[in-house]
């Protein structure tokens, strides 16, 4: 069994995680309860910024927020310094209820609204990465007309996929994101901003895929990019400032998963971005990146009280949980891998494979098939490691089942930093047939 971060195994053989005993936290909050180990995510942001420091790069280190977002992490991050990639006008505008440093959130997206790009300027972010033509026009006029300026960065798209699963590759060429480098578009981009009186192109932005366990498709993406950087230095004379690299590094959800260290991708990047300005003549840019999944991912757990079991002889044993794909949608979506202990009785000899199947009226509602465990019973309280990334992020109320609430914890003390949702708060925008509309 791996245990993450400060997870560890007390006396009695419950999971303890942050010093708190899961079993505790069960009868003071309930379940489905997602539990967060601080520690870890602290030491994951000084880990991504150490290799910056050491070598002396000028670097941002931006949270991407879609991996999770709320106003106690976001606050949590500015604590250890780092920046905030939003994608969207409730990110943003979970950043300003945070009062995150709002000269440090960049702000992502391929089809922002006029209304969100207002928005942007109305809190004077601190750049907006631009994906296409039709923001950078409507971006330019929007700044014209409020006589305002703003830094971008053009988001490029390098060809280079990376290796991992298809729906979630973004940098290769058939892509939905930001400007082609190879056929001319992002040059086309640059002009029209170097043009425009209004935009301040600080450089370019690239975001290859996500749960990435190599080096290689960063190094490849970012010395085609400088490549072509060099190339606008000779004909635009532009020197890029900031050289973006995304986000996108792995973590370990199952044996199968080998991630590098933070410290190995940074330093890699560093290595490898130096040696190609060098040979390219051109300054060494800031390197900002965007790692959402490896500062949360492996710090988050999500603990369930096991309800129904069905054995069908010969062929499987499901044990049902009181939460699935709302809380996690990522198996039935990705077909993704997690691990699992009985929380109350981890050491327990796992004597029985299972099926943890979730409470949803969907087949596909299945949390982890073939997982060994110790011959679970009602009232038996299942933690899944590692859903701290793009689980309540991406949770729903399909069959309209109310969202987990989210603790945090570290040294003994938990906190409740999103509180469960009621079933009063399912019909809150809910109207009645013969209500009156107010628009
Ligand atoms: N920057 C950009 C521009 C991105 O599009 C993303 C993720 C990130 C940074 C952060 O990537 P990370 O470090 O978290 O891998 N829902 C999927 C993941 C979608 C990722 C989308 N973009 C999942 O559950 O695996």
């Amino acid at each position: 069994m791996y245990l993450h971060g400060t997870a560890s195994i007390n006396d009695e053989g419950h999971l303890e995680i942050g010093g708190c005993d899961t079993v505790e936290l069960v009868k003071k909050y309930g379940t489905p309860l997602y539990v967060y180990d601080m520690e870890l995510i602290k030491s994951r942001a000084r880990s991504f910024k150490k290799m910056f420091e050491k070598y002396g790069v000028k670097s941002q280190v931006a949270y991407a927020s879609k991996a999770f977002s709320s106003i106690a992490i976001l606050q949590l991050v500015h604590e250890e310094g780092l920046s905030l990639d939003v994608v969207s006008g409730g990110e943003l505008y979970t950043a300003a209820a945070a009062k995150f440093p709002i000269d440090k959130v960049h702000f992502h997206g391929n089809n922002k609204s006029e209304e969100e790009l207002v928005m942007a300027l109305d809190h004077k972010v601190g750049c907006i990465v631009v994906d296409n033509f039709h923001e950078l026009h409507m971006l330019h006029y929007l700044c014209q007309k409020r006589k305002q300026t703003v830094n971008i960065l053009l988001r490029v798209t390098p060809g280079i996929e990376a290796h991992t699963h298809d729906y979630i590759l973004t940098g290769q060429e058939d892509s939905k994101f930001g400007f082609d480098l190879e056929n001319g578009q992002a040059e086309m981009a640059l002009n029209f901003s170097l043009d425009s009186e209004y935009l301040s192109p600080l450089g370019v932005h690239c975001h290859i895929g996500s749960q990435i366990f190599e080096t290689i498709g960063f190094v490849m993406a970012a010395k085609k990019i400088l490549e072509k950087l060099s190339l606008w230095k000779n004909e635009y004379d532009f020197i890029t400032e900031v050289l973006n690299l995304g986000g996108g590094f792995g973590i370990r959800y199952t044996n199968d998963d080998t991630p590098l260290s933070p410290e190995q991708y940074v330093e890699k990047m560093i290595i490898e971005v130096s040696k190609e300005t060098e040979r390219l003549s051109l300054p060494m840019p800031e390197l900002w990146i965007e790692p959402g999944r490896s500062l949360v991912g492996d710090a988050g757990t999500t603990l369930y009280t096991i309800g129904s079991r069905k054995d069908v002889p010969n062929i499987r044993k499901y044990v049902a949980v009181d939460g699935g794909m709302t809380d996690n949608i990522r198996p039935a979506l990705y077909d993704a891998k997690y691990e699992a202990v009985l929380a109350n009785r981890v050491l327990d000899q796992q004597d029985e494979v299972v099926s943890i199947a979730g409470k949803c009226c969907e087949s596909g509602d299945m949390l982890i098939w073939d997982l060994p465990l110790p011959s679970p019973d009602k009232e038996d309280i299942l933690a899944v490691f590692c859903t701290g990334a793009y689980g309540y992020a991406m949770a729903n109320n399909y069959n309209r089942i109310p969202r987990p609430p989210v603790v945090f914890v570290e040294k003994g003390e938990s906190r409740l930093v999103i509180k469960r949702e009621s079933y009063e708060d399912l019909v809150r925008l809910d109207m009645s047939i013969n209500e009156k509309s107010p628009i």
